[in-house]
């Protein structure tokens, strides 16, 4: 039996991968087991977090990031896991991370990509059981083989993406990643050690009738988003708000809906990160038929000046993120 895509019901994420490549003869394979490396490491990370409660990998770390949020256990051991997996695969010169100050040279001097990443989002709900996740972001480095990446290679906008995915550790863990040609979403099967294709060339509705955002911090909005959010009561959409990013995404993604993490007064660039969180989204939302914008301008041609940059986030289905600008727009 097959699927919609014509692959045969019960396709692995290895096999998946395998048949991608087979449509590009020329390519070398690089990017196919830089992703293999990444699902080995959410394999690993999903069985620390399932068993975080058993363990002694809860609560805090003890030290804060170059953020200036205070680490969770998991945060440094998700960190660790990644780092570890993208070095020992060969096929990254250098990773950017945010909690890592610094770029990391992973001394594969011949690697072409680069990787950007979220090792764990949503730290926030480790202790509490709810969804949390990784994000990350794939780019060709721009410098020649053979040195370390540069700052330039790190510092690339959103549109140069080769690849960028997410994992969510929820009621299942799922790997959804694109690169460039749709989107596509894999489940883990715990008991086989393997994610399988289970939602294949993911198309994000037109709309919806989900908001997302913190309205803890509505005080300190922007006018226009204050208008936007009364819009969304007064046509009775339905508030959803994790603390998650991942997750927050990952539900609207398929039901339909908007994320926003706006400037405030009190943090005027947002909280979320471009290079480690808004960059990647963006391209998945947009291959799925969505659309991210920092309230004006496209996330993905935002052009970065440094490795922990913050930016705003208007993400989800294109005709809510276009209501939300509209407001954003006639506030000026
Ligand atoms: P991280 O855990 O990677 O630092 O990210 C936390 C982010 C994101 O996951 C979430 O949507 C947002 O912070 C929540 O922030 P607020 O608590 O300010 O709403
Ligand atoms: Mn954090
Ligand atoms: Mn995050
Ligand atoms: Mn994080």
């Amino acid at each position: 039996m097959n699927d919609k895509l014509g692959l045969p019901v019960g396709t692995t994420l290895d096999r998946f991968i395998m048949r991608k490549q087979e449509d590009f003869p020329f390519a070398t394979g690089e990017l196919s087991q830089l992703l293999r490396d990444i699902a080995l490491a959410a394999k690993i990370v999903n069985r620390e977090i399932n068993r975080a409660g058993l363990l002694d990998v809860t609560g805090a770390y003890g030290q804060q990031n170059v953020q200036g949020e205070d680490q969770q256990k998991l945060d440094v051991i998700a960190n660790i896991r990644f780092i570890r997996a993208l070095r020992n695969g060969g096929e990254v010169c250098t990773i950017i991370s945010e909690e890592e100050d610094d770029a990391i040279q992973t001394g594969n001097t011949r690697g072409k990509y680069i990787v950007a990443i979220d090792p764990l989002d949503g730290s926030s709900n480790i202790d509490v059981n709810v969804s949390i996740g990784t994000i990350f972001s794939i780019y060709r480095r721009t410098s020649e083989q053979g040195c370390d990446g540069t700052m330039a290679d790190c510092l690339q906008p959103g549109v140069n993406q080769v690849g960028a995915g997410y994992i969510i550790y929820g009621s299942s863990t799922m790997l959804v990643y694109t690169t460039g040609n749709g989107v596509n979403g894999f489940t883990y099967d715990p008991t086989l050690g393997e994610f399988f294709l289970s939602h294949p060339n993911i198309c994000t509705p037109k709309t919806g009738k989900i908001y997302s955002i913190n309205e803890g911090t509505y005080n300190f909005f922007p006018e226009g988003v204050k208008q936007y959010v009364q819009y969304c009561k007064d046509n009775e959409y339905s508030a959803r708000y994790i603390g998650s990013l991942v997750g927050d995404f990952h539900r609207n993604l398929l039901k339909g809906g908007i994320y926003i993490y706006p400037s405030t007064s009190k943090v005027p660039k947002g909280k979320l990160r471009l290079m480690y969180e808004c960059n990647a989204l963006a391209f998945i939302v947009e291959q799925a038929g969505g659309k991210a914008t920092n309230g004006s301008e496209r996330i993905m041609e935002l052009v970065p000046t440094e490795l922990h940059q913050r930016c705003p986030l208007f993400i989800g289905s294109p005709e809510m993120v276009d209501k939300a600008e509209e407001f954003l727009k006639a506030e000026v």
